[in-house]
């Protein structure tokens, strides 16, 4: 894990590593999700889900688990991507009658923000998967909670996979794996993701029979041995959101787009 030489960030690594540790699988209270928000964000209302921000959880039902609250993805954050999405489509939108709706996946759901943000903003219903029944739990009651279009299932991103075929050379999928021992004090390896993004890639393109599709990732701003550029090296690079840094440099988060499978 980075070292942080600014006195300032101590707290936010201790408490990340609750979370990460001991908190895990523990429903925060609303002081601890406040606490989040202020240690990652700055503010307790940057942690902010479905809308909803941590100050405001507790009484609008909302639940995040320890590890959710450290490996979810923001509303700040996926409105960006959101729009870099839905301005992406509209420069590629063919003349004439609109192509088949285009089948959007998360395939690791955690809270289910990213795809409920996607889902709202194309008017989509996305599938989803997780695979730990806790954090499978939590993003049920939150979705249900926020009337959100995403299906969540609590099944392996494969079998999501294997169950939804390529529908439009639109197709979004979400790739937000753990990170775990990827996450070092070098940066991050997608090499090392569990599983390892490579690998998810692989997976993806079975999935679809050689049809191009959209992919989501995330990072942090420290990436090791070259590792997204290698990852990524036969798909098209179409945008990198770089939100304001809050953390030091190898713990704040980038969002890339890729087009994979064209050429
Ligand atoms: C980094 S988090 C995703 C964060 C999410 N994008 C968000 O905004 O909250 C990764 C999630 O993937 C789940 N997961 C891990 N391996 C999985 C697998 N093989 N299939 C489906 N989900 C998996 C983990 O339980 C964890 O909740």
């Amino acid at each position: 894990m980075p070292d942080s030489d600014e006195p300032g960030h101590d707290g936010y690594f201790a408490f990340r590593d609750r979370l990460l540790g001991p908190l895990r699988t523990t429903i925060l209270s609303a002081e601890q999700l406040c606490q989040a928000g202020r240690l990652i964000y700055g503010d307790p209302r940057g942690l902010s889900l479905y809308g909803v921000c941590a100050p405001d959880m507790a009484a609008g039902g909302i639940t995040l688990l320890g590890r959710t609250a450290i490996e979810c993805s923001v509303d700040a954050y996926t409105a960006s991507v959101a729009d870099a999405l839905a301005g992406l489509r509209t420069a590629e939108a063919p003349a004439g009658p609109q192509p088949t709706e285009p089948v959007i996946v998360d395939l690791f759901c955690g809270s289910g923000n990213f795809g409920h943000h996607l889902g709202v903003r194309f008017s989509h219903p996305v599938h989803a998967a997780e695979l730990d029944p806790a954090v499978y739990r939590t993003a049920r009651n939150n979705l249900d909670r926020v009337g959100s279009p995403v299906s969540l299932h609590l099944v392996d991103y494969r079998d999501l996979l294997g169950k939804l075929p390529a529908r439009s050379t639109h197709d979004i999928y979400i790739v937000e794996p753990p990170w775990g021992p990827a996450f070092t004090a070098h940066g991050l390896d997608l090499t090392r993701t569990s599983p390892p993004v490579p690998d998810i890639l692989r997976d993806i393109r079975r999935s679809r029979d050689g049809l191009p599709c959209h992919i989501v990732i995330k990072t942090n701003d420290h990436i090791a041995r070259d590792s997204l550029h290698r990852t990524f090296t036969d798909a098209t690079h179409l945008h990198t959101h770089t939100p304001a840094p809050s953390l030091p440099y190898g713990a704040n988060m980038r969002f890339h787009l890729y087009r994979l499978g064209d050429g």
